[in-house]
């Protein structure tokens, strides 16, 4: 559980930071933006999980020492990707993220090279078919796991949806969907492999070609209809879930309703759950 792990690594640390260097950063909405950074040479990871970055913290008024001030983000480049990319909620006073967003190229960010998680391909049973279901920030780990080609190795078909309150918040998933169809490095990695990625996009509060929260998408059937399937059975799919506390709630909900049973890494089952970073 990312909690536990703020509460974990957040104590005042005497060691120095481990630096990164910021390569790019891209801006949204007043809400959301996307940064890359450097990646250790020595970190591996598991394409899903996440490591606990962040900044120096403001000095201590009393004693003008600082410390760093971590939080828990999903890395949404894949494992293979020589650098990390980072996906973010601005909040106005959010601690981290009010200095986050301010973020420029060549600037340095602290990570600590630990990844963690669970919506990972070893917590779940083999399958046919692997939903991958987000709302807002909630999509990094699965922009990570849509580049990573075990993704296409192990199922015949996987779908990403993602539900945001407008347009706008779409736009960086959207984008990447778009972009990996597009690129020459994942076609020679993944090949024809791609054409199974099919993602469904909803809005909540702004209009769009598709309407309405996943959850409600899914219990009235809509999902189902609009992508020509069945519906989700225990032995043919496979859902990793990453949104706020109520979605996870809600579809873990549903996808027991359909016979599906939450996997760990110790003990892979029919799916898996994580919380997105909400500052
Ligand atoms: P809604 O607009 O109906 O609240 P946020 O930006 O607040 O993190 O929300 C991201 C998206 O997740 C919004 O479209 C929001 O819909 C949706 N959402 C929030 N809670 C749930 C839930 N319990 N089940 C499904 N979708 C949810």
């Amino acid at each position: 559980n990312e909690q536990t792990a703020v509460k974990e690594a957040a104590p005042a640390q005497t060691r120095l930071p481990d630096a990164q260097t910021v390569t790019e950063v891209q801006h949204y909405t007043d809400r959301l933006f996307r940064f890359r950074v450097t990646r250790p040479q020595s970190l591996r990871f598991r394409s899903g999980e996440f490591v606990m970055i962040g900044l120096m913290g403001d000095p201590d008024p009393k004693t003008g020492r600082q410390k760093p001030l971590l939080r828990a983000y999903s890395i949404a480049s894949p494992s293979w990707d020589e650098e990390l990319e980072f996906y973010s909620i601005k909040v106005p006073d959010g601690p981290l993220t009010s200095k986050l967003q301010n973020i420029k190229v060549g600037d340095e960010i602290i990570l600590r090279p630990k990844p963690v998680g669970t919506l990972v391909h070893d917590a779940l049973l083999p399958g046919k078919r692997l939903w991958f279901f987000s709302t807002g920030t909630g999509i990094a780990p699965f922009a990570s796991l849509i580049r990573e080609p075990q993704t296409y190795e192990d199922y015949d078909e996987i779908i990403l949806t993602h539900t945001c309150r407008d347009v706008a918040e779409l736009k960086y998933g959207a984008d990447l969907v778009e972009s990996i169809k597009q690129d020459e490095l994942l076609q020679e990695l993944i090949g024809d492999g791609l054409n199974k990625l099919r993602y469904y996009p909803t809005t909540t509060r702004e209009e769009s070609p598709r309407m309405g929260r996943i959850t409600e998408l899914l219990k009235d059937g809509t999902v189902f209809s609009d992508l020509g399937i069945d519906g989700i059975s225990k032995e043919t799919d496979r859902a990793m879930v990453c949104g706020s506390i109520g979605l996870n709630n809600d579809l873990k909900e549903i996808l027991e309703g359909y016979g599906l049973s939450e996997g760990a890494n110790s003990e892979p089952a029919e799916y898996v759950v994580e919380k997105a970073f909400v500052g």
